[in-house]
């Protein structure tokens, strides 16, 4: 009997094919996010699960998967999965890490300079027709890079990465990780001076327990007046009630590329102020990257479909290793 295996996001049919020629394909092609009910009841027989950030992987998911030997995510993170749950039932939960650090990187600066020197607000005041004269002296302002004192926190290969490229611009750095780290071209500082010493401040742990809104309502009203808050970790990184208040009262600005509800809903607080620029969840957004993440993420599945050590392992403690 041909084994089974759920794909719980539309691919590309021509990146799908080579698994289909193995295995009985369950496919969700829905527009919105597959529903926990349906993804129950689909791995009831799967033995593999290919999957993504917006579909959670709890714990009761995991329990009804009585066949399943394999979760392979299409993304570093591994937050939407209950990995506790995963390893205790001696799944291995297959990710994509190395392959998106230079495109997320590349974002986060990105983001650094729209913040900063306002692209988004003034590609949208220029579509609402708003540019009567020609050059300005006071037009839009912002502030420069190069100036600015910019702080890490989380100094992985994605704030290494981000470091790198900062360094090119030439402004100052300070640095926070959990485990000291020394860099060239950083200050390691303490999590608190990382926040309240910054002209901006960016993102890059993973999410866990530890570091759910490290970005706290006490650490972002001690950043300076006039920073920018960068975020293209995870939404729940950040206390983001406390950071909506910041930006409506105009003290702080933000750069966003992750939120605690994705889709952000149409009503949300962050899509009425000016001052944040906000992205889709896109770090990883690059062809040649997303690429190579499906890449990994199918060599994952493909080596736990057949009983194998998988090459990138989230939870290697299933196979008697430490994490
Ligand atoms: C993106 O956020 C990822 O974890 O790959």
């Amino acid at each position: 009997m041909t084994s089974k295996c759920v794909i719980s996001l539309d691919l590309p049919e021509d990146i799908v094919a080579p698994l289909g020629g193995q295995f009985e394909l369950l496919t969700w092609s829905g527009s919105e996010a597959m529903p926990e009910m349906t993804l129950q009841n689909w791995l009831a027989d799967a033995e593999g699960l290919l999957c993504a950030l917006s579909t959670p992987i709890t714990a009761s998911v995991i329990a009804r998967a009585e066949q399943l030997k394999v979760i392979s995510t299409i993304s570093v993170g591994v937050d939407h999965i209950d990995l506790a749950a995963a390893t205790a039932a001696s799944i291995p939960v297959g990710h994509t890490p190395g392959v998106l650090v230079d495109s997320t990187a590349d974002l986060a600066v990105g983001l650094m300079i729209a913040a900063t020197r306002r692209i988004a607000e003034a590609d949208r005041w220029m579509r609402t027709g708003q540019w009567s004269q020609g050059w300005q002296s006071d037009l839009l302002l912002g502030t420069d890079l190069s100036q600015a004192t910019v702080g890490i926190v989380g100094l992985g290969p994605i704030g290494e990465a981000t470091v790198k490229r900062l360094r090119g611009f030439g402004c100052r750095i300070l640095g926070w990780n959990r485990t000291p780290r020394v860099l060239e071209g950083v200050e390691t500082v303490d999590l608190e001076d990382v926040f309240s010493r910054c002209d901006i401040v960016s993102l890059h742990t993973a999410l866990t327990p530890d570091t759910v809104q490290i970005a706290s309502r006490e650490r972002l009203a001690s950043m300076r007046s006039g920073a920018t808050l960068i975020n293209t970790g995870r939404g729940a990184l950040v206390d983001e009630e406390a950071l909506i208040k910041e930006l409506s009262s105009g003290r702080l600005k933000a750069g966003l590329d992750v939120f605690e509800t994705e889709p952000l809903p149409s009503d949300h607080a962050f899509l009425s102020l000016e001052n944040a620029v906000l992205l889709p969840h896109v770090g990883s957004a690059t062809r040649s990257t997303r690429m190579a993440m499906v890449t990994r993420a199918l060599e994952n599945l493909q080596a736990g479909m057949s009983g194998q050590r998988l090459p990138f392992c989230a939870n290697p403690e299933v196979y008697g290793l430490s994490a």
